[in-house]
């Protein structure tokens, strides 16, 4: 099978670790070119090392604006180009509403909903210039389809997400820009064990009707078809990957 994203200048941010690794697998397998920005240099360099010339670690901070207008200028510099931006850095912190600090709340909104606004805008000039621009966000069903007790943060960061994009679809459509959001259900990465604790993996499997959580190359799958020439009609939308789990009516 060719390769659908074959020679795309592409920017990861997040891809260090979970599902962005996860996400710097499927598109470097389909032909891309990534920068991998990450805050954690150290395991951003580690997967870059692991696909050799096909990704170039950057260290850097989605919610400053000097990073990603420097990872956006480091892009253009490297490849000439900005095809696809992705998304997939984000924090879920766990916190009642009454026990939930002001500073905690503004850190949440700020790398996940504030963050990919500055990328976006980092990237949207070159993309309008060039004609052509994909980006994906990493959204997720918490927020704009159901929620926890004690993540109200994160479900209104996701939930503002889809706003975003839909807006930005709109400005980047006559410029052959799309934009669009993958929504995950439950992923199973390193973090989430480390994070939700023993037994969270096994007991969030029951929630599901495929009887398993997504793996983090399942969502690579769909950030890849929405980066790529199938998806080319296709903005401001979000594609749910979730095994099924939002469409119980009754969780017993
Ligand atoms: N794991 C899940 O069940 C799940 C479900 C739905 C959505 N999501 C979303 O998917 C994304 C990744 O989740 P994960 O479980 O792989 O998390 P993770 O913590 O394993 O990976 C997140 C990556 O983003 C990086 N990062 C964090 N803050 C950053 C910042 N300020 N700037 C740049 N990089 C930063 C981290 O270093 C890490 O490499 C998040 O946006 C999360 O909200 C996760």
């Amino acid at each position: 099978m060719s390769e659908r994203l074959a020679g795309k200048a592409t920017i990861v941010i997040g891809g260090a670790r979970g599902i962005g690794e996860g996400v710097v697998d499927v598109l470097v397998r389909e032909g891309a070119s990534v920068m991998l920005a990450d805050i954690r240099k150290d395991l951003a360099d580690g997967v870059a090392d692991r696909f050799g010339s096909k990704v170039t670690a950057v260290e850097a901070d989605i919610s400053r604006q000097g990073d990603m207008e420097r990872i956006a200028a480091l892009a253009l510099e490297r490849f000439g180009r900005i095809d696809i931006l992705c998304q997939v850095a984000g924090i879920y912190p766990v916190k009642a509403i009454e026990d939930l600090p002001e500073e905690e709340w503004d850190r949440v909104l700020s790398v996940n909903l504030k963050g990919p606004f500055l990328a976006i805008r980092a990237c949207m000039p070159q993309m309008k210039r060039q004609k052509y621009g994909r980006i994906v966000l990493t959204g997720s069903i918490t927020g704009p389809l159901v929620s926890w007790p004690e993540h109200s943060a994160y479900a209104a960061s996701k939930a503002g997400l889809v706003g975003l994009a839909k807006t930005v679809a709109i400005e980047g459509a006559a410029h052959n820009v799309t934009i669009n959001v993958i929504e995950p259900g439950n992923v199973d990465t390193e973090n989430v064990r480390r994070e939700r604790g023993p037994g969270h993996v096994e007991f969030m499997s029951k929630a599901v009707p495929m009887g398993r959580l997504a793996t983090p190359n399942d969502c690579g799958e769909a950030v890849a078809f929405l980066a790529s020439d199938a998806a080319s009609y296709i903005t401001g939308t979000t594609l749910v990957l979730d095994g099924g789990q939002v469409l119980l009516e009754a969780k017993v």
